[in-house]
């Protein structure tokens, strides 16, 4: 069978993102150009920012690409971009391009759901059996989710109120330690005793897939507000630890509930460290297996989109000329 080269994009978030992937699985490079540094002046994401940003960097970034690889636009087999969800100025910027281009070259468009892309991630490092259960933890999202293939899944459980990735952002805010916030609560954590403040695990005992983080948050700000002489690294400790127990019981319950042996971990916080340990410890327990990308690939990168993409082809999806914008669209629920 002819060999498939799939341009991916992704300009969702701060993160304006090329790469190339061969038949879904090898990457032949990934471009990241991080904004982080210039929103980090403003103590998070501001989409007007992160919009411009990514209009000025993608062309040369995808122009970047190609040439590494000695490769020209009509050498592309597809063009892969990141539809929904995500910020509607900066998804705006990677779909025009793409369009653009799958227009102009007469290539077909896919159009990939962020979040499962996140769920794919794994997929371009393991050999991985479905069906799978996701655990996806990001800046924008923290999901449960049943997958019997790479193009089908039902989402479990989501959080109610605030992301996991958001509420370590907010605590690190509350921290004075800026953004983004997950790197550096890991960091002190790591320095600190997790059983030093007993924080509230949120929905832990419910009978459900569902979570809610915001409850935890504020519990840490009236830490903070009535114990000046904190110890950071004890609260940094202590509140990661809450967050990752529940995530935890809940992504084993559904592997136990569906009896499904693999669960994937995607998504910004689960480049954790201390994340990744409690999941792979927990799993020699109980027969199952722990698939968490690389840290480049569980932070938002085009790699993903590309390779999933693969497989949208593969079953003939049409040209996504129309799509329409929605950014806050969740995954299709199968
Ligand atoms: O997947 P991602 O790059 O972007 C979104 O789709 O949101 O995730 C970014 C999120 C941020 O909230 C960031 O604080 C968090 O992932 N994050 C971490 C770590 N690295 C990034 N959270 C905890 N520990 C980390 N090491
Ligand atoms: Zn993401």
């Amino acid at each position: 069978m002819k060999d498939l080269f799939i341009l991916g994009i992704e300009t969702s978030c701060d993160e304006t993102a090329v790469a190339l992937v061969k038949n879904g699985k090898i990457v032949i490079d990934n471009f990241l150009y991080s904004q982080v540094k210039k929103h980090s002046e403003f103590g998070g994401v501001v989409p007007e920012i992160a919009a411009r940003m990514h209009l000025e960097i993608i062309m040369p970034l995808i122009e970047k690409l190609l040439k590494k690889n000695n490769l020209q636009l009509r050498d592309i087999d597809a063009i892969a971009v990141t539809g929904e969800p995500g910020l509607i100025g900066a998804l705006l910027i990677g779909v025009t391009v793409a369009k653009s281009l799958a227009y102009a070259l007469n290539k077909p468009l896919i159009t990939i759901n962020h979040i499962s892309a996140h769920l794919f991630a794994a997929n371009l490092e393991y050999d991985i059996i479905y069906p799978v259960i996701g655990l996806i933890v990001s800046g924008g999202h923290t999901l449960i989710i049943k997958s019997d293939y790479y193009t089908e899944y039902s989402i479990l459980g989501s959080t109610l109120d605030d992301a996991v990735g958001e509420t370590f952002d907010k605590v690190a805010k509350m921290l004075d330690l800026g953004y983004p916030g997950g790197p550096k609560i890991e960091k002190y954590a790591e320095q600190g005793n997790a059983c030093a403040i007993n924080f509230p695990r949120p929905l832990i005992k419910e009978n459900n897939y569902n979570f809610s983080f915001s409850g935890l948050k504020t519990a840490v700000l009236y830490y903070l507000n009535e114990n000046k002489n904190y110890n950071i690294n004890d609260v940094c400790a202590s509140f990661q630890s809450a967050a990752f127990d529940v995530l935890l019981e809940k992504t084993f319950r559904a592997a136990d509930e569906y009896n499904i042996k693999n669960i994937i971990l995607g998504g910004g916080v689960a480049a954790n460290k201390r994340l990744r340990c409690i999941f792979e410890e927990k799993s020699k327990k109980c027969e199952k297996k722990i698939f968490a990308p690389s840290m480049i690939y569980c932070l938002d990168n085009a790699a993903m989109v590309a390779g999933l993409a693969h497989y949208f082809l593969s079953a003939n999806q049409p040209n996504d000329f129309d799509l329409a914008f929605n950014p806050t669209a969740r995954m299709n629920v199968k």
